[in-house]
């Protein structure tokens, strides 16, 4: 009965592990330039085509996230951008997490270009309510807001 309980407790922390080791991080990018983020319209998959997103992508094996965030922006975005910090807490998404991020332009960098989104946007404060953002996302708006008013 005992060793039964056990393996039935061995086996649930098994999968858990498995569950968290399989689970993938995806960064999610709020650059912030002259008081307005940067929004992202989704060309794909058709499912959350024309929905708006924070630029951003899955953490590889063996990158961190700052890493992430820059790279996804300058396949994305055409541009180089320095991670500063986390905004928010972890979302839950199907394929994992994810972490959002601020970010700033790097010294000089290029205007981002929508490289694989359907077009950009520059968004202020006001204008956030206004986009049809993909479900995760929805839930940074209020830390948005608090980001671009400084409230
Ligand atoms: O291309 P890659 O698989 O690296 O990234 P992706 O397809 O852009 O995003 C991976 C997953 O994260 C997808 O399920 C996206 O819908 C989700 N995602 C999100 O919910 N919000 C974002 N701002 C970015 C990605």
């Amino acid at each position: 009965m005992v060793r039964r309980l056990l393996a039935a407790r061995a086996g649930v922390l098994t999968e858990r592990v498995a569950a968290l080791a399989g689970a993938s991080v995806v960064v999610a990018t709020a650059l912030v330039r002259d008081g307005r983020v940067l929004a992202a319209q989704r060309s794909r998959p058709p499912e959350l085509a024309g929905q708006w997103e924070l630029p951003g992508g899955r953490v590889e094996a063996g990158e961190s996230e700052p890493d992430a965030v820059a790279r996804e922006c300058r396949e994305e975005l055409g541009t180089d951008v320095r991670a500063i910090g986390r905004l928010g807490t972890d979302l839950p998404i199907a394929p994992g997490l994810l972490r959002v991020h601020r970010a700033e332009p790097a010294p000089g960098a290029a205007e981002p270009r929508a490289l694989e989104h359907s077009a950009l946007r520059w968004v202020g404060a006001d204008e956030l309510a206004d986009l049809d953002w993909v479900a995760a996302d929805r839930a940074v708006l209020a830390d948005l807001t608090e980001l671009l008013t400084g409230r």
